[in-house]
């Protein structure tokens, strides 16, 4: 057995469950589907699945609107339907990590249901935050939602409370016994069905500046020129996190919890990773990139350097249900390969998002009437919202549903225009993304591992070995960049002996 804990070097695919694949005709993916499409999921060589939210919710923010932590929402099948998805998953050797989201519920899970009826003042108000009106009659606060408008929304006696995010998804009191012993509780709960971790929704928000000062009195903005705001990246989070740890490490089998959390420097940033709290977070300053050599090398850099202040792996992102398609961010295809190689070559862990190994691009012509992004509603549809990247796979034929469904209709339309990029006609294409995702995962199974060195080459291309000597080089162009020996691995074909514009290659 390896000696390395798992998840320090893992290729993990986030699942969107709604656009995975649908099995029973009704137009929405579900874990039925999923656990069908298990063994591509085990051709293409990931380590690990991560499904985002599942759970009972009215799908206000798809499902990260939880009503019911310890249930399946109808829609995408039902308790049994996970464990035997699970279990499939297991046994075809890919572990799976859950979302959990404890900055806040649904406005119409039980506790905040009874928090409306129970009035101010209540124990039931205290496990959210609940405050009334600033002298003038407003809101308590300025604080303003991540998805537009006031945080604060009021109810019938006059009280207002807070949501970060939709007026559906009312913040979590963190400051309550209760709410802490009930999220170690759903812990428990799903590490005893035998998941294998947990991506944890919004980690950096959970604890709030005493008082809830206003943002305009106390916003100071951090080294990185991002704000420091009285209700994220508070110190009191990191308690939280050192509990969850402990029942993690009380599992048998490596359980790991992997942070989406923003701070205002790396080093904050490294704080969740300290080897007593969460595994591993996102990398979002990586996929926020440009693309550009000197960009990218930053970036790396001082990813490295700040994992390792705390001895954690770094992880990688291009894409996730939350950002543009990066085929569309970075405005190629071609640029969209060369970045996959890029990744997956640099040291620690990988996060894919379902449909980048065929290399997807965004959908940005859906009709305004079938998008649900409250990204959408709440800016009164000046942001187009996250809907584009997170239409249902094609996975055969020649016309939408693309095999996704046997239905006709599919709760995001697919573009007609995904003709020839369906997993069975690239899996018969040695040219095509998927088969270079596969031929890259393989390689990467044995090699590109130890540390990083950076090696002499021109401004416009990017070249490293790694330990066992591994080498990629990236030609970010315009000018062609010659090689002196045949890849093992190329993002694109190599033109007259040269790695051309927006190409990498590995050796
Ligand atoms: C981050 C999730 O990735 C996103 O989809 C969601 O809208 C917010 N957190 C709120 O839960
Ligand atoms: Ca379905």
């Amino acid at each position: 057995m390896d000696a390395r804990p798992w998840w320090r070097t893992a290729v993990i695919y986030e699942i969107y469950v709604r656009s995975f694949a649908d099995s029973n005709g009704d137009g929405i993916g579900d874990l039925g589907g999923l656990r069908e499409r298990l063994p591509y999921l085990r051709d293409l060589g990931v380590d690990a699945i991560w499904l985002t939210p599942f759970y009972r919710s009215p799908m206000v923010d798809g499902g990260y609107d939880v009503a019911d932590y310890r249930a399946v929402d109808p829609r995408v099948g039902t308790l049994q339907d996970f464990d035997a998805m699970l279990h499939t998953a297991h046994a075809l050797g890919i572990r799976v990590i859950i979302d959990i989201v404890p900055n806040h519920s649904s406005s119409q899970h039980p506790w905040f249901v009874a928090a409306l009826q129970a009035g101010p003042g209540s124990p039931a108000r205290d496990r959210y935050i609940f405050r009334p009106s600033a002298p003038d009659g407003g809101p308590p606060n300025d604080w303003e939602s991540v998805f537009g408008g006031s945080a604060w929304t009021q109810v019938d006696d006059g009280e207002w409370y807070l949501h970060l995010f939709d007026a559906a998804q009312p913040d979590f009191n963190w400051n309550n016994d209760e709410v802490r012993a009930e999220f170690e509780s759903i812990l428990r709960f799903w590490l005893d069905r035998g998941v294998d971790g947990f991506r944890v929704d919004v980690a950096h928000g959970l604890v709030k500046a005493p008082g809830l000062p206003s943002v305009g009195h106390s916003a100071q903005i951090g080294l990185l020129g991002r704000a420091e705001l009285p209700y994220f990246d508070q110190d009191g989070v990191h308690e939280i996190y050192r509990s969850w740890r402990k029942i993690l490490d009380s599992y048998p089998g490596q359980r790991i919890a992997v942070a989406e959390a923003w701070a205002s420097t790396p080093e904050r940033l490294a704080r969740y990773i300290a080897p007593d709290e969460l595994h591993q977070a996102f990398n979002f300053d990586f996929l926020d990139a440009e693309w550009s050599p000197h960009a990218l090398r930053a970036v790396i850099d001082n990813s490295l350097a700040a994992a390792g202040l705390v001895g954690a792996p770094t992880t990688w992102v291009l894409s996730n249900h939350d950002k543009q398609r990066h085929v569309t961010r970075l405005g190629s295809l071609a640029r969209a390969r060369a970045a996959a190689l890029l990744m997956l070559a640099l040291p620690g862990s990988a996060y894919l998002y379902q449909g980048e190994e065929l290399g997807l691009a965004e959908v940005l012509d859906l009709p305004d009437g079938v998008r649900e992004d409250p990204v959408w509603f709440r800016s009164g549809g000046k942001e187009l919202g996250r809907d584009g990247c997170r239409v249902p796979l094609p996975w055969s034929g020649s016309a939408p549903p693309f095999g996704f469904t046997t239905s006709e209709h599919t709760w995001l339309p697919m573009p007609a225009s995904w003709a020839g990029l369906t997993v069975a006609d690239q899996s018969a294409d040695p040219e095509s993304t998927l088969s270079l995702y596969r031929a890259a995962l393989a390689i990467r199974r044995t090699a590109f591992t130890g540390g990083l060195t950076w090696l002499d080459s021109p401004p416009q291309v990017l070249a490293f070995a790694r330990d066992d000597g591994s080498r990629c080089v990236v030609n970010f162009g315009p000018e062609p960049y010659p090689v002196d020996s045949q890849p093992r691995l190329t993002s694109g074909p190599l033109r007259d002996g040269a790695l051309p514009a927006d190409t990498a290659a590995w050796w």
